[in-house]
């Protein structure tokens, strides 16, 4: 793991599932206990749960606590007679929008496979209408079990007969050995569920994203940086993987987990940063420049720590102007060719829209994004003004997690 990461825990806007029935299944693994706070998890993101258990989850964890974090009965019996018609088979995969087997032992995988009915859990799987509700498995089981052919054939299978997988974490493991086979954390499989339903606009695109402030050394223990929390690039990085896209994420030294999916590139200085930026911009599609790059450093970074000589004198410091990331790969033969589509910010203090048409032209970039700086660095919520050559569209004050779903949904209307 980078040792970067991860400082902050990523926060999931309340309400990324408002409106969603999940129907969480639990089968027999120790990872039960990570299903209480998944539950939570998902309940907290606006979703209603509707917890069903197998025989063996329950020796894990007890329905009494399923019930009492997703405030429904958890349902465990095929023959249960709290349902009028005696069919919650029927009942509970019709209302669902999405069904969430986590953990998935490797017997229930097996079970699914076949397409068993024994119990309720594996019987809804198989009566759900597949057109209409998906079902997405979180395995979790020791190592052996997870890499032994029969298991690794049952998930292919699985796979092809319509599940989606979700993977499985590394680590060490409740029997005491380590490697592939826990199942992913509460936050991660909350984090591909709600992945799960945004639209797939930008599949297929390559998504190149700056975040950040970057820090200019004046000596080794100071420099110059600015309030940049890269809150806004780590939003758009995630929406962008959400919307389907490979995504790498230049950033420079913020305290922000990175987001799932993403890979991420640790810069400090601009140098590093444009040195990082220039050659994943020959493969992206898309570029969005959203780092607050530092437009200038000290002309000569001091080997050693600057010391006070005691007669009041201050330090004679020397700038250089940074190379301007954004304009230059705006100017590249890939960005030229149109192989390459670059999005740039705008932080402004006052004047928005004239300042980003300005800013739209001398970067030379079809889409320029606009927000007040001192607004909103730092804070979870934003609003943007969206420049191009034709109009200026507001997206008014919302989430950044909201704002960059939007953008998002604007780029991807603009490439197609
Ligand atoms: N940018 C960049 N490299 C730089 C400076 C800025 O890539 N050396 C990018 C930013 O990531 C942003 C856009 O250019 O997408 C505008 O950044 P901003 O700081 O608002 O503008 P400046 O170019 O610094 O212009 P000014 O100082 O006049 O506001």
């Amino acid at each position: 793991m980078n040792p970067n990461t991860p400082l902050l825990a990523p926060s999931t806007a309340d309400g990324d599932l408002a409106g969603k029935h999940i129907v969480l299944g639990l089968t027999g693994g120790i990872a039960c206990y990570k299903s209480a706070e998944l539950c939570r998890l998902l309940v907290k993101a606006g979703a209603t749960v509707q917890v069903v258990m197998t025989e063996a989850a329950t020796q894990f964890i007890t329905p009494v606590t399923m019930q009492a974090l997703s405030n429904r009965p958890v349902f465990g019996s095929q023959w249960d007679a709290r349902e009028p018609n005696n069919m919650p088979h029927i009942n509970l995969s019709r209302e669902a929008d999405l069904i969430l087997i986590a953990p998935c032992s490797a017997d229930f995988i097996a079970r699914l496979v076949q397409g068993r009915t024994d119990e309720l859990l594996s019987l809804l799987c198989l009566a759900r209408p597949m057109a209409t509700v998906p079902l997405l498995v979180a395995p979790a089981m020791n190592r052996e079990m997870w890499v032994h052919p029969a298991t690794q054939r049952n998930m292919a299978q699985l796979q092809a007969d319509g599940a989606v997988m979700l993977g499985v974490g590394t680590g060490a493991q409740a029997c005491g050995e380590t490697g592939d086979g826990r199942m992913l954390e509460p936050a991660e499989l909350l984090e591909d569920v709600v992945a799960f339903f945004q639209p797939k606009t930008l599949a297929g695109q390559r998504v190149l994203v700056t975040a950040g402030p970057t820090f200019e050394a004046i000596d080794p223990v100071r420099g110059i940086t600015n309030l940049s929390s890269g809150k806004m690039g780590f939003a758009i990085a995630r929406a962008a993987r959400e919307a389907g896209a490979e995504v790498t994420l230049v950033a420079g030294p913020v305290a922000l987990a990175t987001p799932r999916g993403v890979t991420r590139i640790d810069v400090k200085s601009a140098q590093n940063m444009l040195e990082a930026v220039i050659p994943s911009a020959q493969q992206a599609t898309i570029f969005i420049a959203t780092a607050a790059v530092a437009d200038w450093r000290p002309a000569q970074a001091a080997d050693h720590k600057i010391k006070k000589d005691g007669s009041g004198a201050t330090p004679q410091l020397q700038f250089v102007e940074n190379t301007d990331i954004l304009a230059t790969v705006a100017q590249s033969a890939r960005a030229l060719s149109g192989a390459l589509f670059c999005v740039g910010f705008a932080a402004e203090s006052q004047n928005l829209l004239a300042n980003a048409q300005a800013k739209r032209a001398r970067k030379g970039v079809p889409l320029l994004v606009g927000n007040i700086g001192p607004a909103t660095f730092g804070q979870d919520h934003n609003a943007l003004l969206l420049v191009d050559a034709h109009r200026a569209t507001e997206l008014p004050h919302a989430s950044k997690r909201i704002l960059a779903r939007q953008l998002v949904a604007e780029i991807a209307h603009r490439i197609s």
